[in-house]
C-alpha cells in the first residue's frame, strides 16, 4: 500500500495550510509526522485519510488517485483501507467497549454475531477482553486507548493513521502507546503514521516526515533492530 501526494495544496480559504507537498510513503512503513503545533499535521493526516479534500494536487492510494473517487465508492474505499486513531477518544459514551470496538461493522453491514466475534478477538489481541461489556467510563485511561486501536484495526485497515496518541500522557504512558503501535504494526503489515510532536516517537520510525509551516520534507532512518 503505498501512498503518494504529488504537488498537494491545501487552503482555507486565503490561508494556505499545505504548499506544494510531494511525498511518498512505502508499504508497510512506520512513518513519524514531525512537526511544531500548527505545522499542518492532522490536515496532512485527514487529507491521507480521506476526511479532507485538498485544494489541488494529487492522492494516489495503492496506484489509485482517489482524489477522483466519489460518492459511495469514496466511502468504502477509505473504511476499508484506513483506520484512525484520533486525539483524545471520542469513544462513544452510551456504547459498550465491545460496541465502539465493532461501531465501523454497523456502519458497514457486519452482520451482528460477527461483529461480536471481531470485537473480541481484537479485544483480546490488546488485552482488553475483560472490559468488553463496561462503558467507557468505566474503563482506565490506558483500556480506552486499547479500545481507540482495536476500533480503528476493525475493518483490516491497510493504513492506520494516529494524531498525536501520547498528547497529554506521561512518559510512560507514552512509551507504552507507541509500543502498542509498534506492535500493532508488526503484527498486521500496515502502513502506520503516527502525527506527533514528541521526541521520543522517532526512536521508533523508520520514516520520518518533518512538516515545518506547511512545507513537507522526508527522512528514511536505517533501522536499529
Ligand atoms: N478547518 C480549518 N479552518 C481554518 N484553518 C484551519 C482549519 N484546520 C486547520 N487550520 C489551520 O491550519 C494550520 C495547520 O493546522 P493543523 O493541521 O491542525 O496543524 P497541527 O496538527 O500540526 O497542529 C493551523 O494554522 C490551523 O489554524
Ligand atoms: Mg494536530
Amino acid at each position: 500500500m503505498t501512498i503518494e501526494l504529488k504537488n498537494l495544496n491545501k487552503s482555507y480559504g486565503k490561508k494556505s495550510v499545505l504548499t506544494d507537498v510531494n511525498l511518498e510513503i512505502k508499504t508497510n512503513t512506520f512513518v513519524m509526522l514531525r512537526g511544531v503545533s500548527g505545522s499542518g499535521k492532522s490536515t496532512l493526516l485527514s487529507i491521507i485519510g480521506g476526511i479532507e479534500p485538498a485544494t489541488s494536487g494529487e492522492v494516489i492510494i495503492d496506484g489509485r488517485n482517489v482524489s477522483s473517487l466519489k460518492g459511495k465508492e469514496r466511502v468504502d474505499f477509505y473504511r476499508h483501507k484506513v483506520g484512525f486513531i484520533f486525539q483524545g477518544f471520542y469513544l462513544q459514551p452510551q456504547l459498550t467497549i465491545a460496541e465502539n470496538i465493532a461501531l465501523m461493522g454497523c456502519f458497514a453491514g457486519v452482520p451482528r454475531a460477527e461483529r461480536h466475534e471481531r470485537a473480541k478477538k481484537l479485544a483480546e489481541d490488546l488485552g482488553i477482553a475483560d472490559v468488553l461489556d463496561r462503558l467507557p467510563a468505566e474503563i482506565s485511561g490506558g483500556q480506552a486507548e486499547r479500545t481507540c486501536a482495536a476500533r480503528a484495526l476493525f475493518m483490516n485497515p491497510e493504513i492506520i493513521l494516529a494524531d498525536e496518541p501520547t498528547n497529554n500522557l506521561d512518559p510512560e504512558n507514552a512509551k507504552n502507546v507507541i509500543e502498542m503501535l509498534q506492535k500493532i504494526w508488526r503484527d498486521t503489515n500496515t502502513t502506520m503514521i503516527v502525527a506527533s510532536h514528541d521526541p521520543m516517537v522517532e526512536k521508533y520510525a523508520s520514516q520520518v516526515v518533518s512538516v515545518q509551516e506547511g512545507h513537507v520534507s522526508s527522512d528514511m532512518k536505517a533501522q536499529e533492530d
